[in-house]
C-alpha cells in the first residue's frame, strides 16, 4: 500500500503517520525529518537546507526527489511506505509519475489556519524518535519528556510564529495546487483522493483512516 498524506503544517500529517506506519507495518517517510538529519552533516548543502527550514521556505525540489529517489530503493519499501510532506510542488508530483511510481491513497488534512498556530505553538518533539506531542492535546506523561527513552523533548526550530506564517505562505502557493492535481489523477488512476477533517479528535482521524484503509490489510 502506497500513501501520501498532503496538507498544510501542523495539520497532523506527522502524527497520523506515524500511526498508519505501525498499524499498517509501512516505512514512513518523511523529507521533513530527513532534511532535519541532513543538518546535523554540516555540509554546505546542509547550509543551504538549514536556511531555507529556517526561513520556512521549501528546500529545492532537485534535493528532496533525490531523497526520495534513495530512499524508496530500500527493502523496507517492497511493501509500500508512507510519504508524510512529499511531493509538495507540481513538479515533485511530476517526479513521482514520470517514475512510474504509483500511489493508492492520497489523504488531505484541512484545517483553518487559526486551528493551525494553536497546534504548532505547542508542538514539542523527540527527534530522535519522531514521535510528536501536544503540551495540551497530547501530553508526555512527564512534563517534557518523552514517554520511551525519559530524554528531554525539544521545540523545532521552525516552529516560531513569523517561520510559520512563512511556511503557510508557501503551503498556499506552492503546495495547495496539488489538490486540484490529485482529484485530476484520481479520475484517471485507481488512485483515492480523500479529505481529512484535520480539526477534528485524534482518535476520531485514526478511526476515520482505518475505515478508508480496511481493505488494505
Ligand atoms: P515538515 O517537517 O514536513 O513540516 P510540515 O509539513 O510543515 O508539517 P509539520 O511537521 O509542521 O506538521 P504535521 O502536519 O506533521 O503535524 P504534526 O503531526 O506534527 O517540513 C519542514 C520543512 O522542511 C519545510 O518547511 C521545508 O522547508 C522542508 N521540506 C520538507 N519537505 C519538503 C518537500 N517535499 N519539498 C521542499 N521542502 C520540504 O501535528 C502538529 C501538532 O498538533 C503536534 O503537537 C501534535 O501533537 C498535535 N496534533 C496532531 N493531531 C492532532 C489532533 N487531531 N488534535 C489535537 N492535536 C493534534
Amino acid at each position: 500500500m502506497r500513501i501520501i498524506l498532503l496538507g498544510a503544517p501542523g495539520t497532523g500529517k506527522g502524527t497520523q503517520g506515524k500511526f498508519i506506519s505501525e498499524e499498517y507495518n509501512i516505512p514512513k517517510i518523511s523529507t521533513g525529518d530527513m532534511l532535519r538529519e541532513s543538518i546535523t552533516l554540516e555540509t554546505k548543502m546542509s547550509q543551504f537546507i538549514q536556511s531555507q527550514i529556517k526561513k520556512g521556505k521549501l528546500v529545492s525540489d532537485k534535493i528532496v526527489c533525490d531523497l526520495i529517489k534513495n530512499r524508496i530503493k530500500k527493502k523496507d519499501c517492497s511493501n509500500g511506505f508512507l510519504l508524510d510532506g512529499f511531493p509538495r510542488s507540481i513538479e515533485q508530483a511530476y517526479y513521482l509519475s514520470e517514475s512510474k511510481i504509483t500511489v493508492d491513497y492520497v489523504l488531505n488534512f484541512v484545517m483553518s489556519h487559526e486551528k493551525i498556530l494553536d497546534r504548532i505553538s505547542g508542538r514539542r518533539i523527540h527527534p530522535q524518535s519522531g514521535r510528536i506531542y501536544h503540551i495540551k492535546f497530547n501530553p508526555p506523561k512527564i512534563n517534557n519528556i518523552d514517554d520511551i527513552t525519559g530524554d528531554s523533548l525539544v521545540l523545532r526550530e521552525d516552529d516560531k510564529t513569523e517561520t510559520i506564517k512563512n511556511r503557510l505562505k508557501e503551503y498556499e502557493k506552492i503546495t495547495y495546487p496539488l489538490k486540484k492535481y490529485y482529484l485530476n489523477q484520481a479520475l484517471k488512476e485507481k488512485l483515492q483522493f480523500l479529505e481529512i477533517d484535520a480539526a477534528d479528535s485524534l482518535i476520531n482521524i485514526k478511526n476515520k483512516i482505518k475505515s478508508i484503509l480496511k481493505n488494505n490489510r
